[in-house]
């Protein structure tokens, strides 16, 4: 049994799943975040995949390394700050922490909830390969939700999905990492590949005309929806055809709770505390 599936399956566990980590309370994206999230008693943390120049995989958000390093400064004057511009190498010599104290990008900080002595610790954090991010995962007997960004627009990597599942699968860890894309070519891949793995329909902006004959047609085993496009009627309906259904980003503790009574099988959250808390988890 796949054990992200077998999570999704019981309703009486509202999945809390913590989107790129404990990102409320450290820097995204990094093995601080999904530590946090882990001591905080997430189900599993969210992750999102990038390559570097030698097609490396890498876990960071962005197209670009400027918002979440110190890029513009150890490299001053470089014509692209593009993740897949740099190098394994040149990548880990960033430090992918500092900027967060600057930010307080969620007024945690200016609250009070982290403490100077916390926010030192950030400093000189590294950019995670996806297999360093999912030997923590393994280490903590632990569930993920790989996020494959898209990389279409990158000629030469044409096999960022089959790259992704021979790690997973080198790692033995296909039971406990469920994938998700907007770019739903690469959960057909997936499934193709690998159909013993969880998948997830990742969607944004537009409601589908039919989420459920979505999940049909990219035989997925979760829909992922951006909160703001989920339409009355999609909870029960995709839940009674048997499919998970995990929203993000739900901050709001109250619209989690609403979303959970009215059908989702997992919140994806910023604040997986809180959240966890919010639902009864605790
Ligand atoms: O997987 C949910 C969420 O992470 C999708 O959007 O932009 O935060 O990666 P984004
Ligand atoms: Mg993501």
């Amino acid at each position: 049994m796949k054990k992200t599936v077998e999570l999704h399956a019981r309703p009486e566990l509202p999945l809390v799943i913590a989107h790129r980590g404990a990102r409320g309370h450290a820097p995204e994206n990094t093995l601080t975040s999904a530590t946090l999230a882990h001591t905080v008693h997430a189900d599993l943390w969210e992750l999102d995949v990038n390559y570097t120049r030698d097609g490396k995989l890498v876990v960071m958000h962005d197209d670009t390394l400027v918002r979440t390093t110190n890029v513009e400064k150890v490299y001053p004057g470089r014509p692209s700050y593009r993740v897949c511009d740099f190098t394994l190498d040149e990548l880990k010599r960033l430090d992918a922490g500092s900027w967060y104290a600057g930010r307080d990008q969620f007024g945690t900080i200016a609250a009070g909830e982290l403490t100077a002595e916390t926010l030192a610790t950030f400093t000189g954090l590294n950019v995670p390969t996806l297999e360093e991010a999912l030997l923590l995962t393994r280490d903590f007997d632990w569930a993920v939700n790989v996020e494959i960004k898209n990389h279409e627009h990158l000629i030469g990597h044409t096999t960022v999905t089959e790259d992704v599942l021979k790690l997973i699968r080198r790692l033995d860890m296909v039971e406990r990492v469920i994938i998700s894309s907007f770019q739903h070519r690469y959960l057909l891949e997936c499934h193709k590949l690998c159909p013993e793995i969880a998948t997830g329909a990742l969607v944004e902006a537009v409601r589908p005309t039919d989420p459920v004959a979505l999940c049909r047609e990219l035989q997925v085993n979760a829909y992922h929806p951006d909160r703001l496009i989920l339409a009355p009627g999609d909870l029960p309906a995709l839940r009674d055809a048997g499919f998970a259904v995990n929203v993000w980003t739900v901050n709001d503790m109250d619209e989690a709770k609403r979303l959970i009574d009215e059908g989702a099988s997992g919140i994806i959250t910023d604040f997986p505390a809180a959240c966890r808390t919010a639902l009864g988890r605790d």
